[in-house]
């Protein structure tokens, strides 16, 4: 475990703009920086880094946290994993306290598995090169595909002896549990005669990388062309290893993408290694798969463009149609290469010298649409029944493209090719188009929102930014003073540290806000309802009374509790709209840039916040007089009413402009 101040340094290290910008592309836009969210599908960005409060949100998924949060969504890292990462960015030495054995376990589970395949990758490597089998098994192979040693080297690549049980036993002999080397698929087990193999016995072997550079498992090749085995065995799924989400590759490729700006997309493991040896290092690989958003998503956070280089031959041409559309549907832009015949990227690159095949990939990049009418066409030739079906089948694949202007481009370019008058074409897109908006409006309109009286303030308020559901379901359990006390912490998270001049007894005094707020609401014995408002307004309070001085923001956005993170991640960025009906009530927007606004508003908020708690109690003291049957306790009861209703008075008469009962 990390030690607590060794996190606070490394939080205080981080710059969030530099960790998220390593990820997603990030411009700036005011005090915030913007780009596409890597969370959820987008095309226009909704997704804000705050570099000095170091926090990103998305307005449109609702995901938001500070950097470490970013890593363990984005990297799937755990959270000292996260850490760990930041500490070795900003070369930051930590001191690992010593964990028990329960916590050790529970936390080592995916780590276990990220050492297992590890270790598994260098044992392959090390098969590779040094074992005589290896040697003249594995190694030999990879030289007849014409691979060279560095290429072997650069990709991890490795090979696992045909022995039954080598690396298992091996594995074992060095400490890796059983159980986690059968978790990890590396080792079979067969449960009836308790026997246990090596998965990928007798094969070569290619490992699979996250964007990082760490292996996550293995896909494993047959050496011979006997037809009785799988070509391919691959890692199952793990929780460290998910096929549709990982792209073979990436991590060696991600940045010759970005500087390129584009994204070849092969189907092959050899080919994208052929390329790579070739020069043509902005290249990842499907492994065979069919394409996922997921897969696309990823790429999406490096470049926009993308061409295809599959197989010239049918199942190649079908798997492109199918990327084809995913693609477009993604807003990426998307063009192909086909092959001549029997070739793949691998062998045709071979074949090739090195110039001409990057000029062939170049060159030949066909755009999609002229693509694909030119092979439907060839199918079709004068079939009236076919083309008919082939203009369909094309103004489709357009209508998914979602940019207005580039559909248009689109339907005029395969107007000339099919020597169709445009209109027609255009007919047939908008009612496909018609009727994928009504499908669309139709299915939303199952979705059954959440009644507006989840939020008992009654104000039928509505935020700037929708909040995601799992939000509104931490803001909805809340009671009536709901919005009174999210304004308090709201003012604490985003002018704690700011100063306040407020009257006391009538003398001018000026405190630090998160002082002033806190005192006030201390001595008024106010409590929160909504308790994650008052988890946050605690930690303001023990570092005030404790400490004298104020959290560090990264103590609340980096808690442990989710709840925590997620309400002041929103709250931090939507500090001009904690209620945007405030001003309409009344009540002064806080603005940093006018203390006067800022003083009028902290003094609004508190009041309406006590008169608010004070409506209540008066509320629970009336109901008490109705059921009390003790004529001297009703008195002591009548007694406290009154007293209540002559506080809620003077508050009221000090809060003037607000509508009171
Ligand atoms: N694949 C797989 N399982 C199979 C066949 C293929 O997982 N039984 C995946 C592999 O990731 C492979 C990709 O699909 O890389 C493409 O298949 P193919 O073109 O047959 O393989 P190549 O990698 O081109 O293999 P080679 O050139 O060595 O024949
Ligand atoms: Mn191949």
């Amino acid at each position: 475990m990390i030690k607590q101040e060794d996190i606070a340094k490394i939080l205080d290290a981080t710059e969030i703009v530099d960790v998220v910008g390593a990820f997603v592309s990030l411009k700036k836009r005011g005090v915030n920086y913007i780009g596409c969210c890597p969370f959820h599908n987008e095309k226009t960005p909704s997704f804000s880094v705050n570099p000095s409060k170091g926090i990103f949100k998305c307005f449109g998924c609702g995901e938001g946290g500070n950097a470490v949060n970013f890593l363990m969504k984005h990297e799937h890292y755990t959270y000292p994993e996260a850490l760990r990462f930041l500490a070795n960015k900003y070369g930051i030495e930590i001191q690992e306290v010593v964990l028990n054995d329960e916590q050790k376990h529970a936390q080592d589970e995916r780590e276990a598995l990220f050492h297992v395949t590890e270790f598994a990758q260098k044992y392959f490597a090390d098969i590779l090169f040094n074992d005589t089998d290896g040697k003249a098994i594995g190694l030999s192979y990879f030289l007849e595909r014409d691979l060279t040693e560095s290429t072997i080297k650069k990709w991890g690549l490795g090979y696992c002896k045909d022995k039954y049980s080598d690396f298992t036993d091996y594995a074992k002999k060095n400490g890796y549990l059983e159980e986690v080397l059968i978790k990890s698929g590396l080792t079979i087990s067969k449960e009836e005669n308790h026997v246990k193999y090596d998965r990928f016995r007798g094969r070569v072997i290619f490992p699979i990388y996250n964007i990082g550079g760490r292996p996550l498992g293995f896909t494993a090749r047959v050496l011979s062309s006997e037809k009785t085995k799988a070509k391919y065995v691959n890692s199952p799924e793990s929780d460290i290893y998910s096929k549709g989400k990982v792209l073979f590759g990436l991590h060696l490729a991600k940045n010759e993408i970005v500087k390129q700006d584009l994204c070849y997309l092969v189907e092959g493991n050899m080919d994208a290694i052929m390329l790579s040896q070739n020069n043509v290092e902005n290249v990842v690989a499907t492994s065979g798969t069919a394409l996922t958003v997921d897969q696309i998503r990823l790429i999406k956070r490096y470049t926009k463009n993308v061409t295809i280089l599959y197989d010239g031959d049918s199942a190649g041409i079908k798997a492109a149609f199918r990327a084809i559309d995913l693609f477009l549907e993604n807003g990426l832009n998307i063009k192909i290469v086909l092959f001549p015949d029997g070739e793949d990227p691998d062998s045709y690159c071979r074949r090739l010298p090195q110039e001409e095949f990057k000029a062939y990939i170049r060159d030949k990049a066909e755009n999609f649409i002229l693509f694909k009418t030119h092979l439907l066409l060839e199918d079709a030739k004068d079939d009236p029944f076919k083309r008919s079906s082939l203009i369909k089948e094309i103004i489709h694949t357009i209508s998914l493209i979602p940019d207005n202007i580039e559909r248009a481009a689109y339907v005029q370019q395969c107007s000339s090719k099919l020597n169709m008058q445009e209109e027609v074409l255009n007919n047939e897109l908008n009612k496909l188009l018609r009727q994928r908006h009504f499908n669309q409006k139709k299915q939303e309109g199952d979705i059954v929102e959440p009644p507006a009286d989840l939020f008992l303030d009654n104000d039928t308020e509505q935020s700037f930014i929708t909040p995601k559901q799992s939000e509104k379901q931490i803001l909805a359990e809340t009671f009536p003073d709901e919005s009174q006390e999210r304004a308090i912490i709201s003012l604490l998270l985003n002018y704690g540290d700011k100063e306040t001049t407020q009257l006391i007894q009538d003398k001018e005094e000026t405190y630090l806000v998160a002082a002033f707020l806190v005192g006030d609401i201390v001595t008024d014995q106010i409590e929160f309802d909504n308790k994650t408002y008052q988890a946050i307004f605690d930690i303001y309070k023990s570092y005030l009374f404790e400490k004298g001085e104020l959290p560090s923001l990264h103590i609340i956005t980096n808690n442990q509790d989710k709840a925590i993170q997620d309400i002041a991640t929103t709250l931090l960025f939507n500090n001009y709209s904690v209620s945007p009906l405030w001003e309409t009530k009344g009540i002064i927007i806080p603005d940093p840039e006018s203390q006067d606004k800022l003083n009028q508003s902290i003094k609004d908020c508190l009041l309406s916040l006590k008169i608010n708690k004070l409506e209540r109690k008066i509320n629970v003291v009336k109901d008490k007089i109705k059921q009390e049957t003790n004529e001297d306790d009703v008195l002591i009861l009548l007694s406290e009413h009154k007293t209540l209703l002559k506080i809620k008075q003077i508050i009221a008469q000090e809060l003037n402009r607000i509508v009171t009962k």
